[in-house]
């Protein structure tokens, strides 16, 4: 198939490309690059030997999109683009909806324009909202969302659904990441966030590689395994591959939902002992106060993509940490070094 990725410059979309074009796709990355990196494309072509066709463009931008689509004969779309900072998107609810929601309907109406229906969309557990019974499963509905970030993750869904209940000529894979982490065993791609990173596993690799001083654990009065949070985490490659699968998703018409996940909780503190062992390399933390909007823990009920797709993320959490060191002390300031 020839595959147009929108993000594909990213942490989830660089890893992705690299699944799709070993297993034989072709491949069209377009990113307007405020979060991305197009070394990571780069180097995408050095793990695979094969060309990025990469356009540099927002998908915003409905001539550009319209441009791309008319010159190239795509088969599907995987839509990774979109602004993913919870916290920043509390502080700037128009800029996550504009990009997020807006984005996604100029996407859709050029597709729809150029005959192209299928889409494999980045969704998120956090559509699930504070009240859904753990562990999560597809058929309990949309929650609460907590934030303009999580809420513009379900206004996509709708939209994609109503999409398809308008026109049985779409089809629509809608992908519930819980928590990536980890990076190519290669090397050469992995999470390079920008700033201080919100994420628990960029954090503890820059503390191990010492570009932050000491971690700090929010919160560690929870009703947990050891009153840390837990999360289902799941190795970035994995997910990768959990795109392959979704593909053939898309091949059928309709709405089909799938949990990407492990299917088991990991604690904060399981995390760090985990990539201390693994590494030998220690990571100075503190417990501090919980963050706000944290839940305490949840993970993913990851039967259905097993069952539909023969999906199973498959690596350790030890893979995981080794994976994710052997990226960021070979790269200790990211792609920008
Ligand atoms: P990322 O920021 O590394 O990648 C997103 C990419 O999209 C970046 O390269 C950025 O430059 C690009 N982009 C953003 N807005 C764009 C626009 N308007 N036009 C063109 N390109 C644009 O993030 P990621 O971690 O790779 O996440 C990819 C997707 O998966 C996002 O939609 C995110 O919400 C979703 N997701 C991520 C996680 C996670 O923990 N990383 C979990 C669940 C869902
Ligand atoms: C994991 C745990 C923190 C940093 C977020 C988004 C979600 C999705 C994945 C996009 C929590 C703790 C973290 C730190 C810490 N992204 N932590 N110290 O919050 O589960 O999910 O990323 O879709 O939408 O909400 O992931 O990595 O931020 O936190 O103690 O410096 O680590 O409290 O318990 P989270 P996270």
């Amino acid at each position: 198939m020839k595959v147009l990725i929108t993000g594909g410059a990213g942490y989830i979309g660089s890893h992705t490309t690299v699944e799709l074009l070993e297993a034989g796709h072709e491949v069209v990355v377009v990113d307007n690059l405020c979060n991305g990196s197009e070394v990571a494309l780069r180097r995408v072509e050095d793990i695979t030997g094969k060309t990025v066709d990469f356009v540099c463009a927002d998908i915003r931008d409905r001539e550009a999109m319209d441009a791309v689509l008319a010159h190239h004969d795509i088969d599907a779309v995987i839509h990774f683009a979109g602004l993913k900072a919870v916290g920043q998107s509390v502080s700037q609810p128009l800029t996550y909806y504009e990009n997020n929601v807006n984005g996604t309907l100029v996407l859709c109406q050029a597709m729809e324009a150029a005959g192209v229906r299928r889409i494999v969309f980045s969704s998120s557990a956090t559509v699930y909202g504070s009240e859904a019974p753990v562990p999560y499963v597809e058929t309990t509905p949309r929650g609460t969302t907590s934030n303009p970030y999580g809420t513009s993750k379900a206004m996509v869904e709708k939209v994609l659904e109503d999409l398809v209940e308008a026109d049985e000529r779409w089809s629509v894979a809608l992908l519930r990441y819980f928590n990536p982490i980890g990076a190519h065993p290669s090397g050469k791609i992995g999470e390079d966030p920008q700033g201080i990173p919100n994420n628990l596993m960029p954090f503890i690799a820059q503390v191990a590689v010492g570009r932050r001083d000491e971690l700090t654990i929010f919160g560690g009065d929870y009703a947990t395994v050891d009153g840390t949070c837990e999360r289902d985490y799941l190795h970035v490659v994995d997910l990768a591959v959990g795109h392959l699968k979704a593909l053939k998703a898309v091949s059928e018409r309709g709405v089909s939902v799938y949990n990407l996940g492990t299917g088991q909780g990991v604690s904060v503190l399981q995390m760090v002992n985990s990539f201390t062992r693994v590494t030998d390399v220690a990571v100075p933390y503190r417990v501090g106060a919980r963050r706000a909007g944290d839940l305490p823990a949840f993970w993913a009920d990851a039967a259905k993509a097993e069952k539909e797709l023969g999906w199973v993320a498959g690596k350790s959490l030890d893979d995981m940490m080794a994976d994710t060191w052997r990226w960021q002390s070979g790269n200790p300031e990211g792609y920008g070094g």
